[in-house]
């Protein structure tokens, strides 16, 4: 890929660009589209669990005013955007053409004065040590070779910085309960596959299949974890998000709200993951 500088004439994204780096085209998805990503009926456990992502995710990056703050995968930079208003100096990569189109002019739209460059993770066009925080949610499972993304994100950051990378659990406890129990009990009745089972797999458009202990170990390769947070528990369970919409509003965003209280804590059982990594003091991954 030729590097496309698309929106980024702000100083601060000159100051970080290294325009000696350019992507590879090989096994990269250049156009990735969100038509499909959005559901048209959004039951009650899929709204708090995008909405716990978001929050948990922007609590761990924090930024503090002026800070750069890099959104590695940004999609159409809704977060770099909310980043941005919470006082980052944001810059968001993205390959997907379509995505920079629909980002630049939410940007404009908004105002929020984030610029934007069009990359891959796995080699991205900036300086190293450039940037303050290193914010990748919901795109690592995205990236044909996440590894490469994580050293690079460990390049880029500044010693002292921090790295926050935030995917869902493919092995939560519901998706392990319902694989277990419901499947068993569904093939027992001699019933169809049901939509749950399509759910608990690794999604169609993702190339990488995460859970808590792959992403950690991946990212411990290069880089300290700090924090491990969980986000949310049970969703997708069967008739979970069905039942809960039969509830009044208040009521089942206290339920969910309780169960997110425990996923905080046991990460690997919740239903997405953020860490929170910062570069070891030797600044070297272990791969040298
Ligand atoms: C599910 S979207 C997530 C977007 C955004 N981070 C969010 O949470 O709304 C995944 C994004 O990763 C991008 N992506 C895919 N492969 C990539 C790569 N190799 N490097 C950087 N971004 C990539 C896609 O184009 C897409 O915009």
């Amino acid at each position: 890929m030729k590097e496309t500088n698309e929106a980024q004439d702000s100083e601060m994204a000159n100051e970080m660009i290294d325009s000696g780096r350019t992507g590879h085209e090989d096994g990269f998805d250049l156009d990735w589209q969100d038509d499909h990503v959005v559901p048209k009926f959004m039951f009650p456990d899929l709204e708090f669990f995008f909405e716990r992502l978001s929050e948990a995710t922007f609590d761990a990056v924090s930024p503090r005013p002026g800070e750069r703050v890099l959104d590695v995968g940004c999609g159409r930079a809704n977060d770099a955007m909310d980043l941005a208003r919470r006082g980052g100096n944001c810059l968001g990569l993205e390959p997907s053409e379509t995505m920079i189109y629909h980002a630049k002019r939410d940007i404009a739209r908004d105002g929020t004065g984030v610029a934007l460059l069009r990359g891959i993770g796995e080699d991205m066009p900036l300086k190293s040590h450039s940037v303050d925080k290193v914010v990748c949610k919901g795109a690592l499972d995205h990236f044909p070779t996440p590894e490469r993304a994580i050293m690079e994100m460990a390049r880029v950051v500044k010693p002292g910085g921090a790295v926050i990378i935030t995917v869902a659990n493919l092995d939560a406890l519901g998706f392990r309960l319902g694989r277990t129990f419901f499947v068993r009990f569904r093939k027992l009745l001699g019933r169809e596959e049901s939509i749950y089972e399509k759910i608990w797999q690794t999604p169609f458009d993702h190339t990488y299949r995460f859970d808590y202990k792959t992403l950690n170990r991946m990212v411990k390769q290069h880089m300290h974890v700090d924090e491990s947070i969980g986000v949310s528990l049970f969703f997708a369970s069967p008739w979970w998000g069905a039942m809960l919409s039969k509830l009044p509003r208040p009521v089942w965003r206290t339920i969910l709200r309780m169960l997110d209280a425990i996923a905080r804590h046991v990460p690997s059982l919740s239903d997405g993951v953020v860490l929170k990594c910062s570069l070891r003091s030797s600044g070297h991954t272990q791969h040298g």
